[in-house]
């Protein structure tokens, strides 16, 4: 149920871009906009813009940006219609269509509803003369009858039907069943059981609803965990297992784990404040979901094998970008942490977790591993890459001393150590300045949109279709002038036509033509570009000028494309005439 434009467009108006991003970053005067630290990538020197004329905000650093409501969409993790309600509630406005609203949401109440019902289920089956099996194994496992009661436990008995049976019983319709993905559909159209002759482990929401289900086997058999697919209450990539209890947890940091097992484990032994992605390596929403809960620090805690250790890589950087502090655990003569404390105990995880490594000792460790500090060349290499990697990192004083460290493991001397450091930044300032001069020379490459799928197919005429933009947005009267002249169909991004086809439609019908205003009717990515290019744009001296230049040439290059296509189809066309012709004399050469 789209919202009506009158709605969205008072709302913008009534949330000032200002009041709204600076409840969640200070921000600072500085010309004609506002500057402060960006929320959503690390970052000392502040290169996130605010402008208050244009509302929107835009980073220099990372190029995030938008408008109001795709910064709540962004910093408080929602969707649109929920950032619109969070907005809507913060100036006092009623959402219009609420009896649509409370459909939507009498309907997500019912599925949720099914799915607690569901997990009972499971749980009294566990308990049951059938869940035999299902008792062993968790308990051989070495988890404790209060821990399966503690995370709600639960067994899929073998069977085709069980689950259906008990829920029908309880009036609950097939097409619920399937909508929360606890059936499957088969060729003739009737449905059967997804969880059969499983441990069922309940996915728990950060409000402490069941939204899903992982199942294991209890046999070597595959696949060894099948997991609810996502439904209209589950969404796996925003969704921690275990945060329902993580959240309330007194220590300072998270433990990220990959599996079930492993949290579960961690939980039992009195680590409360683990939680796993489950089987997708981390997202950002995810990443997001832990920074907002005020911890400073995450502690990375995946398999020792070489797939965990890229993971934890991976996890690196995108923890990092959302601000968070990142450690890892590096655990010797155990493949997870599940399996760890089953060999050692809690205490020794405790000890592990007190060694656990900051990402650079990590980054080096892991570089060490790969090098034999016996002989003299391992020696060398090792040094080498160290400092390659060392050059990389933006502290100096963590350079100095994580280079002393590498010295004394290579068996070198401080002094030579840091020289050779010294030289790989040195090289990789002289690469990136390099780079970047390749780029000056070559102005297409920086002059494309980061998001790939907004690529411009024509440069010159894009460069100009974003001046038409900008002009049009920053005055209605250019905006009314470039109507009368140029068409949307005659750009060549399909994005920025987009823009300035609503940017007609909304002139036309006595709507508001700034930026912010047409955010809501554009994707994230497309909103972003729209951002950056106007939070770029230099003042024209003489826009009446600039904007007869410009459309001019959007006019002529879209002519050279028409011809060129033209050309094409008279190539195509020439093509399949000689081929016709080519058959046509082969066989009357066979005659
Ligand atoms: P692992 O294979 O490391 O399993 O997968 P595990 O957690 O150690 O499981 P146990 O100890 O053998 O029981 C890590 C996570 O990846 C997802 C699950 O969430 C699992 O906990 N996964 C794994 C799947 O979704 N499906 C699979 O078939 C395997
Ligand atoms: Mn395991």
């Amino acid at each position: 149920m789209p919202l009506p434009d009158s709605f969205l467009d008072e709302l913008v108006a009534r949330c000032d871009i200002y009041d709204v991003v600076s409840r969640y970053v200070p921000l600072k005067k500085s010309g004609a906009n506002y500057f402060g630290v960006c929320p959503f990538h690390n970052e000392k020197t502040p290169s996130f813009s605010v402008s208050r004329d244009k509302q929107i905000y835009h980073c220099f650093g990372c190029g995030a940006g938008g408008g109001v409501i795709n910064f709540i969409m962004r910093i408080e993790n929602m969707t649109f219609p929920e950032a619109v309600r969070h907005l809507a509630d913060l100036v006092g406005m009623e959402v219009p269509e609420e009896s649509g609203r409370d459909q939507f949401r009498a309907r997500r109440q019912r599925l949720t509803d099914l799915a607690t019902d569901a997990a009972r289920h499971y749980v009294a089956m566990l308990y049951g003369p059938q869940g035999q099996a299902g008792r062993e194994y968790l308990l051989g496992r070495g988890l404790r009858p209060a821990t399966l009661k503690h995370f709600g436990l639960g067994f899929a008995p073998e069977g085709w039907d069980g689950l259906i049976r008990a829920m029908t019983a309880k009036g609950y319709t097939k097409s619920e069943l399937m909508e929360c993905g606890l059936v499957v559909q088969n060729q003739s159209g009737g449905v059967y059981d997804r969880f059969r002759n499983r441990v069922m482990f309940p996915i728990i929401d950060i409000r402490g609803k069941v939204i899903a289900f992982g199942g294991r086997v209890m046999d070597d058999s595959t696949p060894k965990y099948l997991n609810s697919s996502d439904t209209p209450i589950f969404n796996k990539s925003r969704n921690l297992f275990a945060m329902n209890f993580a959240k309330k947890t007194k220590r300072n940091y998270f433990l990220l784990a990959e599996g079930y097992m492993d949290v579960i484990a961690l939980h039992q032994a009195g680590f409360d404040c683990a939680v796993a992605s489950l089987g997708t390596s981390l997202t950002e929403e995810q990443a997001r979901l832990m920074a907002a809960r005020g911890k400073e620090e995450v502690v990375i805690c995946y398999d020792s094998d070489e797939a965990g250790k890229k993971a934890a890589q991976r996890a690196i950087d995108i923890l990092g970008r959302s601000g968070l502090k990142v450690r890892v655990l590096r655990m010797n003569g155990a493949k997870d942490p599940d399996e760890y404390i089953r060999k050692n105990g809690p205490e020794a995880f405790e000890n592990l977790l007190r060694r656990s490594y900051t990402d650079i000792e990590y980054r080096l460790a892991d570089i060490r591993g790969r090098y034999d500090l016996e002989e003299a060349e391992g020696r060398v290499e090792y040094l080498q890459e160290a400092a390659r990697y060392l050059a990389t990192v933006p502290s100096e004083v963590e350079r100095e001393i994580f280079g002393r460290t590498v010295a004394k493991e290579a068996g070198v001397s401080e002094q030579a150590m840091l020289a050779e450091v010294g030289r790989a930044v040195k090289s990789r300032y002289r690469r990136e300045r390099a780079k970047e001069e390749k780029q000056a020379l070559n102005p297409v490459q920086g002059a494309q949109p980061a998001q790939r799928q907004l690529r411009y197919s024509n440069v010159r005429s894009a460069r100009c279709e974003e001046g038409v933009l900008t002009l049009a947005l920053s005055d209605v009267d250019l905006l009314r002038q470039a109507a009368g002249q140029l068409q949307a169909e005659e750009f060549s991004s399909p994005c920025l036509a987009k823009a300035y086809a609503l940017l007609l439609r909304r002139m036309e019908q006595g709507e508001e033509t700034s930026l912010a205003h047409c955010l809501g009717a554009l994707e994230p990515e497309e909103g972003e570009l729209l951002a950056k290019i106007v939070a770029n744009a230099v003042p024209a001296a003489d826009p009446q000028r600039a904007l007869r230049d410009y459309i001019s040439v959007i006019k002529t290059e879209h002519l050279k494309q028409k011809n060129k296509d033209a050309g094409e189809n008279d190539r195509d066309e020439l093509l399949a005439l000689a081929q016709r012709r080519l058959q046509q004399e082969r066989e009357r050469g066979g005659m």
